[in-house]
């Protein structure tokens, strides 16, 4: 798929006040630092469309980016170590599971976890959080930049038998991407493109 047009639309951090266009939305959810933002940048081509920072904890709302005009990608804030404190991480984790019980648009959460990690217990209660809420997800990789290519396929691999060693019957579908390179973008959006379509 091409992307023609991306817009910035709104932040808010009440999933009531979302945009209302009924149109198809995917959103990224992960560790804070797993690289959502810089994930919407590379797959639009649009350098700083999504704040990016080393710190984790950056992105603090639930973002609406527009797509060619007819489909919304949706930064969260992350879950984990953001360097914030109780409260607000309190009010994070209150929004994005408002976020992804309420936002009737939400045709796939992209669950983002770093390729070089084995599965961690916040991504893996989170995964299952979705499962039970019946909230269709895919993983994606991102960061393969840092593993060497020949390792790549093989830790992604690896992290989905241990998903099918937990609770998991079925693995979801996942991808291998890195925002430094540019791996795994037109799957990404052909996966996309073809739900779209649908
Ligand atoms: P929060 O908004 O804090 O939850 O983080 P985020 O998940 O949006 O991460 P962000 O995109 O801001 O990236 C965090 C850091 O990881 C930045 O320093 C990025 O440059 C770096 N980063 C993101 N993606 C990649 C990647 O594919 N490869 C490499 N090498 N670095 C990456
Ligand atoms: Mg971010």
């Amino acid at each position: 798929m091409k992307i023609t047009s991306a817009e910035f639309v709104m932040s808010n951090s009440n999933v009531a006040q979302c945009p209302k266009d009924a149109i198809p939305e995917y959103a990224f959810i992960g560790r804070s630092n797993v690289g959502k933002s810089s994930l919407i940048n590379m797959l639009t081509e649009r350098k700083s469309l999504a704040k990016t920072s080393g710190r984790p904890g950056k992105t603090q709302l639930i973002n609406h980016f527009k797509i060619n005009n007819n489909w919304f990608l949706v930064d969260l804030p992350g879950y984990g170590y953001a360097r914030v404190s109780k409260k607000d991480k309190k009010t994070f984790q209150k929004y994005i599971t408002e976020y992804f019980q309420k936002r009737k648009q939400l045709v796939c959460g992209f669950v983002l976890v770093d390729i070089r990690h084995d599965p961690q217990t916040i991504d893996l209660d989170f995964m299952e959080w979705l499962g039970s809420n019946e909230i269709p997800f895919s993983i994606v990789f991102t960061k393969a930049d840092k593993l060497k290519p020949g390792v790549i396929e093989k830790q992604a691999q690896s992290y989905l038998q241990k998903l099918l060693e937990g609770v998991w019957e079925e693995a979801p579908p996942h991808f291998i991407t890195s925002s430094s390179n540019r791996m795994g973008r037109e799957e990404l959006l052909e996966y996309i493109d073809g739900i779209n379509k649908e």
